[in-house]
């Protein structure tokens, strides 16, 4: 089968030739149809997890994807042959993920597709829409509450916007100005432009009285730490990137995470049943055919993706 696939760390992605891979028990095989791109794919190829779990090569690029259920392994009983699902797919010890012909998942990590949407458009969905859903439900987002999103347009934050608005919060978020216009349609009140001022300073002048949660999914320490200035005492700051330095925040009334996620079946139904519901939606910005996965990869690398990408795989 054909998949997007390294042989060493920090190579260039490239379409070659793989065995499809067989479901082992607790599995299931799945025809893919569409993969969804996220920095982690490429922060892996990179070698970001290579002294923490062992990796075999050719490495599949890829962990989000929605397909057909190919076949199951023994003991799977929860999902059968001819299911469309979509979920998470990556497993580094076996060389497997999304960008690829097949791919096979655990059981417990694939879920019943949103009916009201395509593969492609569900393989859009798994890792940054349960990180935004986790993420508010982790800062307890409560109506009467001004947040802060900042990297509202990327997958995560338009996630994240639209369940803080959900709430009942008052959300502002950073967007350059040809993207303001979604995100207030997504559920911002209001829009800073990141690449206009700092953002601290703008966000400062709106609000002199002070946020109550931070959700930072792309500043470095620096930034991060220059916006915890904007939470009033007691405020909660979470950042996607890892840079909280939670003991010395704490020194300063602030709550801070360096958030993990979780993944679930349950999030994945959970999720599946508000886009079915038309109460959360996710965006494609760009749809690339597997043989271009390479570029996609490079412009997301580059910080040019605006929302998520999928590499279409199969199907129309
Ligand atoms: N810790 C975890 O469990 C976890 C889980 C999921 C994701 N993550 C991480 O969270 C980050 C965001 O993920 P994602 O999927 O949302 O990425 P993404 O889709 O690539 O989005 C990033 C967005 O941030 C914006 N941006 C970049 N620099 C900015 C800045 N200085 N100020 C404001 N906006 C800025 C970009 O828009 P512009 O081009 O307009 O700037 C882009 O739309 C990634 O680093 C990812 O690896 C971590």
């Amino acid at each position: 089968m054909k998949a997007v696939a390294i042989t060493r760390f920090g190579e260039r992605p490239e379409v070659m030739e793989v065995p499809v891979p067989t479901p082992g028990p607790g599995q299931v095989l799945v025809r893919m149809y569409a993969a969804g791109l996220n920095p982690f794919d490429w922060k892996v190829t990179d070698g970001l997890l290579k002294d923490v779990v062992p990796h075999a090569f050719p490495l599949v690029m890829g962990n989000d994807g929605a397909g057909v259920i190919e076949a199951v392994g023994e003991g799977v009983t929860e999902l059968r042959p001819g299911e469309e699902v979509y979920g998470q797919f990556m497993s580094l010890s076996t060389g497997g993920g999304s960008f690829a012909e097949f791919a096979v998942a655990k059981a417990g990590s694939v879920a019943r597709a949103p009916r009201g949407l395509t593969l492609s458009q569900a393989a859009a969905v798994p890792t940054a829409s349960m990180t935004a859903y986790n993420l508010v439900k982790e800062a307890r987002v409560d109506a009467g509450q001004t947040v802060l999103v900042v990297g509202a347009t990327g997958g995560v934050g338009q996630g994240v916007v639209q369940f803080a608005d959900a709430q009942g919060a008052r959300v502002v978020a950073t967007a350059t100005a040809d993207l303001a216009p979604l995100v207030r349609e997504l559920g911002a009140d209001e829009v800073i432009d990141h690449t206009a001022s700092p953002v601290a300073d703008q966000v400062r002048a709106l609000h002199p009285e002070g946020l109550d949660v931070l959700f930072d999914l792309v500043q470095d320490a620096g930034g991060f730490e220059a916006a915890t200035d904007l939470l009033r005492p007691g405020g909660m700051a979470l950042t996607t990137q890892g840079v909280a330095d939670v003991d010395a925040l704490a020194e300063r009334e602030v709550h801070a995470v360096n958030f993990q996620n979780s993944a679930s079946v349950v999030l994945l139904e959970t999720l599946a049943d508000l886009l079915d519901a038309e109460r959360y939606r996710v965006r494609v910005d760009v749809e690339v055919p597997l043989d271009q996965a390479a570029e996609a990869v490079a412009r997301n690398r580059a910080g040019l993706a605006r929302g998520k990408t999928v590499i279409k795989i199969a199907g129309t």
